[in-house]
């Protein structure tokens, strides 16, 4: 071994040395110069001089350490950066954190930090979490941290909003654009006048707002909640309001970013793909950008490209020729001569709404409602009211004065407001909801009576053919109606956003279809559906189509019908059948879809030879995508959809066994999914609906994760759901595969057919355990689509542990209804009943 070796090897253990020592710490005279990088301790984070997009200019960032791309979080110097590689980062000898380079004697960005005394040092260290903080050697004191001035993104255990005593403000600056990490058009921060609130600002207007802080959640994003993958804390004391969340599982990444476009997003990262993904994004539909419908107006649950703005109660369009023109912007006024100051007025309540801007609400905790609507009344400049906390038993009051700014109605999230209105419009609220409730009392007597008789006459067909044909499995159709305050100006409908007439659908003639279905001869139907038949059909050019006839019980206008349509053929998604056309001619109306010739999932999963076509990797595809459609349909497209018969025979499948959700949107489309106060024909299929579906018809997207729980066991299983809410769990799919679960046994009804088809017990397991999660009982505990997409695409995440599934407990159904049930669900035919919406 000769001395060249020998100071070699010396040289690299230096370097070794040095490198352990400095990985994640920056020493009081060291420095990072560009092409170094700082290591956080579990390898999580780096932090370094990196140059972003297409730019050559070089900023010092913090990134996740290790992804195949740089994912920055942070940048230090985002208005200065440096010209050439020359860059320093360094703590000087004031114990300040400084970027200094070549060309200049002063620092280009300095953390402003000083008053250090001379012997004491500084030292900066990065940590897991992504944070840059500058401590004092001996007292460990931070004096500065990067988590203290956030740029463009949200990591878990970060802090956003007030420090009401020293006013520092935390809140995100989206880059300029992805070349220029320069502070932008958008911030997300707190506004904390009045009843603290989120808002994404553009500019220095409002552009979003997440809403009020109801129950510790921000209403307006109620996707932004306590579930198992995240935690909230937000703080709201008179030191400071902030919001703050941590993530269950230390392992997973996830960070909220305000993008240079607006919009606030969600990503999460994939281990599998080792890609990020967009798991939720901010605003969402029309109704959620600040005031789209001026003040004291009502932005639709229906967000569809179409003009979908009302008054509130009391209220009318201050500028009706703009509001004719499909311009809601001016808001609403009051109605004229209205006395609304001790002369019987009241409030009426408004349901399921994003509460008005709360800057300039008052709050106080202490009220109960009761006592906040006799504050409210009392004080003649009061113009709403709401509670404030629902999870204190309905305490605490939030009192509106001025204008109601910034509502919008969903069709199934939301809190109360009580507007005031004069006496007039008082008793025309009350009257008009006496007589709902008069027609739903006899609809319902009329109905239970009904549905009996039919009920035992289906039971008594059926003991005849027990084991029938089951493809038109018995939907349930009823029909309800609910008070309403809001008429829609008619002749608006068939002009889109611009006010252009709308042509982009293809309409089919009537002729052209008959003859392409044989005349809808019984040769070519497909199968039949809670809404009508379906045929298969030969178009001129060769093309296969399929053919739904709807039945002719929608209540709806051929020009209401065709917008429906068009909005909905707009949904344009892998895992969605296509919408090719529509066809009206007097009374038949129908719909003319892609044909795929493998038919649906059900002839597949519930046949004996079929089945085995469908391994376990095939299954896992199919449960995989409909989650994808469906999240798709919930969340990701411009109209919020909800399917509401989702089922087996409803997902088709292509060439390549590829899943298709089908029938989705058939609801609106055939008039039955208004906004609250029109007409609901709610359809469903016993067996796939959720129980506060089935029995008080309220229906959300929570219940179409119920009906995705029950398909996604039935593929696992290869058996059919009995549809059958018994008492006796072992006569049920989920109740039998409920008790072998728990008693650990639930490998035993995983389809056999598939046997040796998967290698990977757990990962069936864990798919069943999803199913179970999303048929619990109570809505709220189940967990959304999106939720359900990343359980599946994330083999590591953790699941909670479902809670018991809704059929078993007897006490969540009364009387009648059990009895009702009982009787449904062993028929095959069509049932009709008529139950209140809610
Ligand atoms: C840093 O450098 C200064 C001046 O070169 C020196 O006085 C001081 O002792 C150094 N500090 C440490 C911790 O090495
Ligand atoms: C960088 O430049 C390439 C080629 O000009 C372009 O395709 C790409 O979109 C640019 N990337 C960014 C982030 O601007
Ligand atoms: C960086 O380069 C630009 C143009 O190339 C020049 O105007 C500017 O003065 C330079 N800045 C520094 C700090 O050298
Ligand atoms: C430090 O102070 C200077 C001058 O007041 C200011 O321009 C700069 O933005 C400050 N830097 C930071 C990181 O706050
Ligand atoms: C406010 O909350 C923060 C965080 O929980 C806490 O540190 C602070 O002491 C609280 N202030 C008051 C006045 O309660
Ligand atoms: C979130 O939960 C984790 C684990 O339960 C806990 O360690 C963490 O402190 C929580 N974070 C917040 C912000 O509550
Ligand atoms: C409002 O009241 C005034 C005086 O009572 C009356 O002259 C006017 O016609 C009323 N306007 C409307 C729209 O009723
Ligand atoms: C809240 O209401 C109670 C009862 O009316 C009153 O005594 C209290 O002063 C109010 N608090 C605030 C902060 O207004
Ligand atoms: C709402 O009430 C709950 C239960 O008492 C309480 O823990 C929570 O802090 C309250 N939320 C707000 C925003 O006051
Ligand atoms: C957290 O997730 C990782 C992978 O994402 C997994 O390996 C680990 O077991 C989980 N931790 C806990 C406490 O469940």
């Amino acid at each position: 071994m000769n001395t060249r070796t020998v100071s070699l090897l010396i040289l690299v253990l230096c370097l070794l040395l040095h490198l352990i020592d400095s990985l994640d710490t920056l020493a009081p005279n060291g420095t990072v110069k560009d092409g170094d990088v700082l290591i956080s301790q579990g390898r999580r984070f780096a932090l370094g001089f990196f140059s972003p997009g297409n730019s050559s200019l070089r900023y010092v960032g913090i990134w996740y350490y290790g992804q195949p791309e740089r994912t920055v979080v942070w940048v230090a110097n985002r208005e200065n950066p440096v010209n050439d590689t020359s860059g320093v980062l360094a703590i000087d000898r004031h114990g300040n954190l400084v970027i200094n380079e070549k060309s200049s004697s002063f620092p280009i960005w300095s953390a402003n930090v000083s008053s250090m005394s001379s012997n004491d040092y500084a030292t900066a260290q990065l940590l897991d979490t992504g944070n840059l903080v500058l401590k004092h050697d001996l007292s460990e004191v931070v004096i500065w941290q990067s988590f203290d001035y956030p740029t463009d993104t949200f990591l878990p255990s970060m802090k956003l909003g007030l420090d009401r005593r020293t006013g520092l403000n935390w809140f995100l600056t989206s880059w300029k654009s992805e070349d220029d990490p320069a502070p932008g058009s958008f911030s997300y921060r707190f506004e904390p006048t009045g009843y603290p609130q989120l808002f994404v600002y553009k500019d220095r207007a409002p552009y979003w707002r997440g809403g009020a802080i109801i129950e510790q959640l921000p209403g307006g994003a109620p996707e932004m909640t306590n579930d198992f993958i995240s935690n909230l804390t937000i703080v709201n004391n008179a030191t400071e309001v902030s919001l703050m969340y941590g993530v269950i599982n230390a392992s997973v990444l996830t960070r909220y970013v305000v993008h240079e476009s607006g919009f606030l997003k969600h990503f999460m990262w994939q281990d599998e793909g080792q890609r990020w993904t967009e798991f939720n994004y901010h605003p969402k539909e029309l109704c959620d950008y600040y005031s789209k419908c001026g003040p004291n107006g009502n932005c639709g649950a229906n967000t569809a490209d179409q003009f979908d703005c009302t008054c509130l109660p009391g209220f009318e369009p201050k500028s009706p020729g703009d509001w004719y023109l499909r311009d809601g912007t001016g808001g609403c006024k009051r109605r004229q001569n209205v006395s609304l100051c001790r002369s019987g007025e009241g409030f009426v309540k408004v349901k399921r709404l994003k509460l008005p801007d709360t800057s300039t609400a008052h709050v106080n905790m202490s009220l109960s409602l009761k006592e906040c609507e006799q504050e409210c009344l009392r004080d003649c400049n009061c113009m709403a009211y709401a509670i404030a906390n629902k999870s204190m038993g309905e305490h605490g009051c939030l009192k509106w004065y001025g204008d109601l700014v910034d509502t919008r109605a969903y069709s199934d999230l939301g809190e109360d407001l009580y507007v005031r209105v004069d006496a007039i419009d008082l008793a025309r609220y009350r009257k008009r909801s006496s007589l709902v409730k008069k027609a739903v009392v006899a609809a319902i007597s009329v109905s239970a009576l009904l549905l009996l008789l039919l009920g035992s006459l289906m039971y008594c067909l059926l003991l005849k053919r027990k084991r029938a044909d089951r493809r038109g499995r018995n939907p349930l159709v009823s029909v309800t109606t609910s008070s309403t305050y809001c008429d829609e100006l008619p002749g608006l409908k068939d002009l889109d956003s611009n006010g252009r007439r709308k042509t982009d659908l293809p309409l089919f003639h009537f002729g052209t279809v008959a003859a392409a279905t044989n005349n809808f001869s019984s040769a070519n139907e497909l199968g039949q559906g809670g809404f009508g038949s379906v045929y298969k059909g030969v178009v001129d050019n060769g093309t296969e189509v399929a053919v739904k006839r709807l039945s002719k019980y929608s209540g709806q206008g051929n020009e209401e019908f065709k917008n429906e349509v068009r909005l909905i053929a707009k949904l344009q998604h892998r895992n969605l059948v296509k919408i090719l056309g529509c066809c009206i001619q007097e009374d038949e109306k129908l719909l003319i879809y892609e044909y795929l010739p493998n038919k649906s999932l059900d002839s597949f999963l519930f046949d004996d030879t079929k089945r085995s076509l469908l391994d376990w990797g095939k299954r896992f595809d199919i449960a995989y995508g409909v989650a994808r459609g469906l999240m798709y349909l919930h969340q990701d497209s411009t109209l919020r959809i909800i399917h509401r018969d989702l089922k087996a025979s409803n997902v088709l499948l292509d060439v390549a066994l590829k899943p298709k959700i089908s029938d989705f949107g058939i609801a609106r489309i055939c008039g039955g999914d208004q906004i609250e106060g029109k007409t609901k024909r709610v359809v469903g299929t016993y067996g796939y609906m959720a129980p506060e579906y089935a029995i008080q018809g309220r229906f959300s997207i929570k219940s179409d994760v119920y009906s995705y729980g029950v398909l996604l066991l039935e593929i696992i299983t290869g058996q059919r759901n009995s549809g059958c809410y018994h008492l006796n769990p072992c006569c049920h799919l989920i109740g039998h595969v409920w008790q072998l679960w728990k008693e650990g046994k639930c490998m035993e009804i995983v389809d056999k057919s598939m046997d040796k088809t998967y290698s990977d017990e757990e990962m069936v397991s864990r798919c069943i355990q999803i199913g179970f999660l999303c048929v619990q009982r109570y809505a709220l505990d189940r967990p959304t689509m999106s939720t359900v997409v990343f359980m599946l695409g994330n083999a590591d995440a953790v699941l909670p542990t479902p809670k018991q599934p809704a059929f078993i407990d007897e006490s969540s159904f009364n009387g009648d209804i059990q009895s009702t049930c009982n009787l449904t669900c062993s028929v095959n035919g069509v049932t009709n009943t008529v139950v209140e919406a809610r």
